[in-house]
């Protein structure tokens, strides 16, 4: 295998505390690229963008540098990626904005299998003004999504769907549910925050019209994206102050950006497009490289995660869809979910228990509000890891029994 997992882990400084983080789906841990690039733009000399001074035309090309590294992330164009504090707040701010052209006896598609941020925002928009809630659920063994294009009509006006459920990993196959709710004249958001740190990302193959995802979830700092056609962004009209720019995509930008934490964004990308690149130059083309070999990796490792979890009397898996991130979410008979929480904290590996506000598919999988225990790989997981995660389970439930 064409991975250097010892040459990714050398640049986190986190990893030297020797414990094993299986809570990268909640925020992975930063390269120290990332935060030198922070620090270095922060102390560089500052102003409000412009181009008169050097200190004004430096945070102009930190922000046009990370929507450039963004738009090569996602394979979009970067006069359509807005940056806000995070998805949630994006979320929000756009579910407001595109409202304002909804009416009662519209319809939203939402799914049980969501993140609440991709849920939350479009209920209550939609229940503000009277509008049709449709629900789309997911299989309650299988973890897939049950999509059934009967939930759509010519009242639809937005699909939102995750690219990868941040509980159980499950990947719905976004390209086919995005021309069923194309042909129903929909526009389909989708949220990409836990799939964009395991997946080489090309937002216009998989269909969405909106796509946001989170930095801090792939060793940047904690920001949000939301990236989108500039064309059909001129068509949404945020609220905004009178002075700020109208254009797009800084109409959609409140306030002033935090141009130290952008620069970390462009860190978080080159980094990326050099964890394991192949033969392409230009950074695009790196990114695409190194997150196939990451794909490919985080596969080999979460087969021996599974195999072993399956090998301890007890251990009970939810969801086994067919196409995953390699995250898994685990539960063991009499033993409660703290815990194994605690008792893996003890040793040293990070394995939280919670719904991990995807609430929803907690509760349609029975969980209740308090989910269960969720171990997810990240591109400097390595066998050690894994191994000592498996143990500590195993530890843990012999005393238990
Ligand atoms: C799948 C998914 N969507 C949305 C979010 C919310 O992201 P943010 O913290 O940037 O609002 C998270 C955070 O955990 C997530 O995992």
């Amino acid at each position: 295998m064409d991975y250097d997992v010892d040459r990714v882990r050398a640049s986190f400084p986190a990893l030297d505390s020797g414990t094993a983080f299986f809570d990268g789906p909640g925020g992975s841990q930063v390269p120290h690229q990332v935060a030198d690039a922070i620090a270095a733009t922060l102390t560089s000399g500052l102003s409000n963008r412009g181009t008169v001074t050097d200190s004004e035309r430096r945070a102009d090309e930190v922000v046009t540098g990370a929507r450039a590294a963004t738009g090569d992330l996602l394979g979009v164009d970067p006069g359509g990626v807005v940056f806000g504090r995070s998805m949630t707040q994006l979320t929000f701010d756009l579910a407001r904005a595109l409202a304002k052209t909804w009416e009662h006896g519209d319809e939203v598609v939402i799914t049980r299998l969501d993140h609440d941020a991709n849920v939350r925002p479009w209920k209550r928009v939609a229940d503000g003004l009277g509008m049709t809630v449709r629900w789309v659920d997911f299989d309650r063994d299988t973890g897939e999504l049950l999509f059934d294009p009967g939930v759509l009509s010519d009242r639809t006006r937005l699909v939102a769907v995750t690219g990868a459920s941040n509980l159980l990993g499950t990947r719905p196959d976004l390209a086919a549910l995005s021309s069923a709710v194309h042909e129903a004249g929909a526009l389909f958001f989708v949220d990409g925050v836990h799939l964009t740190p395991h997946a080489p990302v090309a937002v216009r193959d998989l269909g969405a019209d909106f796509y946001a995802c989170s930095p801090y979830k792939f060793f940047g700092p904690h920001l949000g994206v939301l990236a989108a056609d500039p064309a059909l962004l001129e068509l949404v009209q945020p609220d905004k102050l009178l002075p700020s720019s109208d254009q797009v995509p800084e109409r959609f930008e409140l306030g002033t950006l935090p141009y130290e934490l952008l620069a970390g964004v462009t860190a978080a990308v080159d980094f990326i497009a050099d964890i394991a690149p192949g033969s392409a130059t230009e950074r695009r083309g790196r990114v695409l490289e190194s997150m196939q070999r990451v794909e490919a990796y985080e596969e080999l490792l979460f087969e021996r995660l599974l195999s072993g979890l399956d090998a301890i009397d007890g251990v009970r898996r939810h969801g086994a869809p067919l196409r995953r991130t390699p995250t898994v979410l685990f539960s063991v008979d009499g033993v409660p979910d703290r815990v194994l929480y605690e008792g893996l904290a003890a040793r040293g590996v990070n394995a939280p228990a919670s719904s991990f506000y995807a609430i929803e598919a907690s509760r349609w999988l029975g969980l209740g509000d308090d989910g269960a225990v969720r171990a997810g790989i990240a591109p400097y997981t390595s066998e050690e890891d894994v191994d000592r995660l498996l143990t500590g389970v195993a530890e843990i439930v012999a005393a238990a029994s």
